[in-house]
């Protein structure tokens, strides 16, 4: 079977994406999958079979044309983070030609790229909290107004379809919001801000195979940055990541049963992780947001989860792919 490995994307988790894309390369199984890693950049989506050599991609059929012979492909696996791979925009397109791809339908990508929509479809699954928070668009007046009438500082000003934290601010006093918008509305036109949860930080993966939803063990961030920023998540040894994260046989079940039914509720398909804080007096579980192209580097959780949940990289994407060809 020939499979697409789409890596690249058009924002800041561009290196993130192309580092995901060589632990799949390294460990999908290649007497199974003929995988061609194919680069998809603003202006450009081509095959590189050697340095010197770029064969685009033509766009009419995702087909590439090797030493004269065409190549189609039976799948797509998509690990780009943020747009156009996680947004639903790739989706739709391979929708079209009928190409199965590893993730969640254009539609469910489109609301979990919005942050701000997502909470609007979990917030009514059971024993699942949000944050409270305003939902803001850029040139609206009176975004700064909104933010202090409505929320008790601490808060997170994020941009609403933002990725491994870029463009993300913790801002502890008023006089700091100003900039912290500015910062985000860089990024995306809409932003959301939320208010500060204190509690202990997780993030879970989910995958589903053969009709039923695998919920991995969890992995407990205890970052020594202000939050658990762009150089937390990607400097080995910045963050002590526990995996599996402590949490008892009650939260453990529990956290499982929300997880099944965010998985259910919003629709997804192939690896998604949630991230979720614990509260620290109650234990609540505060639903953060959900990822539906989880980071696949050496630093990533999903690699540390499917270990720690006994199968191997190549066992899990193969399932991923026999999930996807059916
Ligand atoms: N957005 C990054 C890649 C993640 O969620 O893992
Ligand atoms: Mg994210």
């Amino acid at each position: 079977k020939n499979i697409a490995l789409l890596t690249g994307g058009t924002t800041g988790e561009w290196v993130v994406s192309v580092k995901s894309a060589s632990t799949i390369a390294q460990n999908i199984d290649l007497e199974k999958y003929n995988v061609y890693r194919i680069m998809v950049n603003e202006d450009s989506w081509f095959y590189e079979p050697a340095d010197s050599i770029k064969i685009e991609v033509d766009k009419n059929d995702f087909s590439l044309t090797v030493n004269g012979q065409k190549i189609k492909f039976d799948g797509v696996f998509i690990v780009i983070h943020g747009s156009p791979g996680e947004d639903g925009k790739l989706q739709g397109y391979f929708d079209m030609l009928n190409i199965p791809y590893t993730t969640c339908n254009a539609l469910t990508s489109a609301i979990t790229m919005n942050k701000g929509y997502t909470k609007a479809v979990v917030s009514n699954i059971n024993e699942l909290n949000v944050a409270k928070s305003v939902h803001l668009f850029k040139d609206q007046p009176h975004n700064e107004e909104k933010v202090l009438t409505n929320l008790n500082l601490p808060f997170f000003v994020k941009p609403n379809n933002g990725g491994s934290s870029i463009g993300m601010s913790k801002v502890k006093s008023a006089s700091e919001l100003t900039a912290a918008l500015e910062k985000a509305f860089n990024e995306d036109d809409q932003i959301l801000v939320e208010e500060f949860v204190e509690g202990r930080e997780f993030s879970i993966g989910a995958f589903q195979y053969k009709g039923e939803v695998i919920v991995l063990p969890t992995t407990e961030v205890k970052t020594t940055s202000e939050f658990f920023d762009f150089e937390a998540k990607y400097t080995p040894g910045a963050t002590e990541e526990i995996t599996p994260g402590n949490m008892n046989e009650e939260e453990k079940e529990r956290v499982e049963r929300i997880i099944g039914e965010v998985y259910k509720e919003l629709g997804c398909r192939g690896v998604v992780r949630v991230d979720y804080f614990l509260q620290k007096d109650t234990g609540d579980f505060y639903f953060i947001e959900i990822n539906t192209i989880p980071g696949q580097t050496i630093t990533s959780f999903i690699p540390q989860q499917i270990k720690a949940y006994g199968l191997s990289l190549k066992e899990f994407y193969s399932m991923i792919m026999e999930e996807t060809l059916g």
